[in-house]
C-alpha cells in the first residue's frame, strides 16, 4: 500500500470559503468520495457514508469537543482517528489532510500495482 495525495483546493482560503464551519461537502477524490469537514482551521477527510448503517456523512457536523456527529442515529466518531465514541462500533474511515504551500491534498491508501513492487 502507498499513500497518493490527491489536490482538493488550490489554497485554505478557498477551502474555508466552500465548507461551513463545522459541516462538509463530499469531493471525489482519485475514485473514492470522500467528505471534508471544517471546523476552524482543522480539515477531517471522511468517508462520505456512515459505518453504522450508511448514512451520508455530508449531512454530519462537529461539535465543540472533536467529534463528528451522525445525522441518523447520532453516533459520534472521534474527528482525529474515527473511533466510534457512541457504541465502540466501526471506526469512520478518516483520511490524511495535508496543508501544503500548493493548496489541500488529501492522502488515500492505493494498492501498488505489481510492476511496482520491484
Ligand atoms: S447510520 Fe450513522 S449512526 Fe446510524
Amino acid at each position: 500500500m502507498a499513500t497518493q495525495w490527491f489536490l482538493v483546493f488550490e489554497s485554505v482560503e478557498k477551502a474555508q470559503s466552500f465548507i461551513l464551519e463545522g459541516k462538509s461537502i463530499t469531493v471525489d477524490v482519485g475514485e473514492k468520495q470522500i467528505c471534508l469537514f471544517r471546523k476552524g482551521q482543522l480539515f477531517i477527510a471522511t468517508a462520505s457514508v456512515c459505518p453504522h448503517q450508511g448514512a451520508p456523512m455530508s449531512r454530519a457536523w462537529c461539535d465543540d469537543e472533536g467529534g463528528i456527529i451522525c445525522p441518523y442515529h447520532r453516533y459520534r466518531y472521534h474527528c482525529e482517528n474515527g473511533r466510534d465514541l457512541s457504541s465502540g462500533g466501526d471506526p469512520l474511515t478518516i483520511y490524511p489532510v495535508e496543508i501544503r504551500p500548493t493548496g489541500l491534498y488529501v492522502g488515500i491508501e492505493t494498492k501498488k500495482a505489481w510492476w511496482q513492487m520491484f
